[in-house]
């Protein structure tokens, strides 16, 4: 029996393209227009928060994010998961900053709180939380240590749009925070990508880091005239403040988001119910299932072996193959950033011996894909597939 279980089904919709072209037909303008703005104060309606920025991925939006910090708060260290997706690390190291590595907590995949608050220092610029797999990683404790301590928060959201703390959105909380609509999100704009902020300042680093640079996608005046003023012999149409990015998308991708955004919430509800179906059904004895799901909005099911058993997890992977169920081991980045090649010469050989929780993910932790369409039936003979294994 094969069960067919690719990682996202459906993501991009019938309607979605309908949409898309009734949308061409009128032979609009295709780039960056009225649709990107209609979505971007769509998204920070629905967010909660007074400005978004929409970029062509979620790793531009951890890029620009990065860069913007450096701009506005100069350099530094930054304090990072180790679970995580690469971009949240690489934009750390592009800016220059001193990336500095925290375990997880296995109940919720994301930072270890005390591990965070152990290495905060007057050298940290920011904490960038991943919320791994719709997770909340948030906490009054933290956020009032980092408020004490004035060190700016910055949310990655990309995997977990819709989870809430205490019944407001992930994203409204930090300095600012980033979205990816990529295919295999709750959302998607096939590639695509938000930064939010509430701060006004940041706003306008991230508008010109967007496009190249350019003064002129500054909202403040102040901060136009002053450019101006200060570069006479420059067109004020072309004044780049700083050497950036293009990371614009188009509108083509905006109507597709804005098509998305009117079923995110009713998508969302049936992956919370799906996935606390598929955490009641599967075995605790083999499988974790002690996640603290409170506000949580998983577009992934879990699934981590309680012990390290490697034999049992080669006949898991083995029964996964032989029924189609697509899976990712080390969740969705890949595990251990520690281990990946691109921090070799960055941070110690062997350093990634120090994080045992995020290692039991590496070797022994999988994600399979969540999705509303999915039926209870499904999901419960999928739970019995899982369970079978010995
Ligand atoms: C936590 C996290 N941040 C950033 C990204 C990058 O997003 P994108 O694939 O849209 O570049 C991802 C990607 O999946 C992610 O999971």
């Amino acid at each position: 029996m094969s069960f067919n279980w690719p990682l996202m089904e459906d993501n991009v919709t019938r309607e979605d393209l309908d949409v898309l072209i009734a949308f061409l037909q009128g032979m609009p303008r295709l780039t960056q227009s009225e649709n990107v703005r209609a979505l971007e104060r769509e998204w920070s309606e629905w967010v909660g928060v007074r400005h978004s920025v929409f970029v062509n991925s979620g790793a531009s939006a951890n890029l620009i994010t990065m860069a913007a910090l450096k701009h506005l708060y100069g350099g530094g260290e930054v304090i990072v998961p180790t679970l995580t997706w690469v971009s949240d690390v690489s934009s750390v190291l592009q800016n220059g900053f001193t990336p500095v590595f925290v375990d997880i907590n296995p109940r919720n995949l994301c930072m270890d709180e005390d591990q965070v608050i152990a290495k905060l220092s007057d050298k940290t610029r920011a904490v960038f939380l991943t919320y791994v797999q719709g997770f909340n990683g948030l906490s009054d404790r933290l956020l009032a240590e980092l408020k004490k301590r004035n060190i700016p928060l910055i949310e990655d959201v990309c995997e977990s749009h819709g989870a809430t703390f205490k019944g407001r959105r992930l994203g409204s909380f930090g300095l600012a925070s980033n979205f990816s609509f990529y295919f295999a999100h709750h959302m998607s704009t096939v590639e695509g990508g938000m930064v939010c902020t509430n701060d006004d300042a940041f706003y306008d680093a991230v508008r010109m880091l967007r496009s190249h640079g350019m003064v002129r996608e500054a909202q403040s005046q102040d901060l136009r005239a002053r450019y101006a003023g200060e570069n006479p012999e420059l067109s004020p149409d072309f004044i780049f403040a700083f050497p950036a990015f293009n990371v614009r998308s188009t509108e083509i991708n905006a109507v597709l988001g804005r098509s998305q955004l009117k079923r995110l919430d009713a998508n969302n509800a049936r992956r919370t119910e799906n996935f606390q179906l598929f955490l009641s059904r599967i075995d605790p004895g083999k499988y974790r299932t002690d996640f603290d799901t409170e506000g949580s909005c998983n577009y992934a099911f879990n699934l981590v072996l309680q012990k390290p058993d490697e034999a049992l997890r080669d006949r898991l992977e083995q029964a996964m193959r032989a029924n189609g169920i697509e899976f990712r081991r080390g969740s969705a980045g890949g595990g251990n950033q520690l281990r990946q090649p691109y921090l070799k010469g960055i941070v110690p050989d062997g350093a990634y011996k120090q994080y045992p929780e995020v290692e039991h993910i590496h070797f022994f932790g999988y994600y399979i894909g969540n999705y509303p369409s999915l039926a209870a039936e499904r999901i419960e003979e999928l739970c019995r597939v899982l369970n079978a294994v010995e």
